[in-house]
């Protein structure tokens, strides 16, 4: 699946509707160089989830967790993770099997440490927007395709039924 999110808002908006998508479950990567939108998609992600106040981006502390409705949330950013050792350190593995949702930024830091995601996402920019390529990776993650691909907003971003007119 691939969309068009022509500005914050929209990125914000996607981002609820993937948090409605994922029921409360799952590991998603967002990968994406800086400033691609990643944490401005978490932001959403955690709207739909319950979470209203501001997100901070837990560059030095490596994962945020959110105690939200009913649903536990982790927002790691591995950005400035050098050895996978800190993250076992803050029981960065317990928190990623748990039956939560784990929203992680920067997975290539953590690759080969880092178990599979079921959704991965990638964004990149495009003028003044962004794009994002999403892609399934379990079970979980192609039924979160799914539901997604089933939500109206989603259709008027979509670049597939926009053909090649964004190239
Ligand atoms: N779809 C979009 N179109 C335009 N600007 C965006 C979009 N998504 C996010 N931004 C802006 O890009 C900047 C960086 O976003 P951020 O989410 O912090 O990126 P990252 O976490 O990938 O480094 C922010 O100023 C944000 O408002
Ligand atoms: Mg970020």
């Amino acid at each position: 699946m691939q969309l068009r999110l022509d500005d914050e808002d929209r990125q914000v908006a996607f981002g609820e509707c993937l948090g409605r998508a994922l029921e409360g479950q799952g590991r998603v990567h967002l990968t994406g160089e800086l400033g691609a939108g990643k944490t401005t998609l978490t932001r959403g992600i955690l709207r739909a989830c319950g979470h209203q106040g501001a997100v901070k981006s837990p560059t030095y502390t490596l994962v945020e967790p959110y105690e939200l409705d009913g649903v536990r949330v982790h927002h790691f950013d591995l950005y400035r993770l050098g050895d996978p050792e800190e993250l076992e350190f803050i029981g960065g593995r317990d928190l990623l099997a748990e039956d939560a949702l784990c929203v992680i930024e920067w997975p290539e830091r953590g690759e080969g440490w880092l178990p599979a995601p079921d959704l991965e996402v990638v964004l990149r920019l495009a003028g003044n927007g962004r794009e994002a390529l999403l892609e399934a990776r379990s079970e979980h993650g192609q039924a979160v395709l799914e539901r997604l691909a089933a939500m109206p907003a989603l259709a008027g971003w979509s670049l597939e039924t926009q053909g090649e007119v964004a190239r």
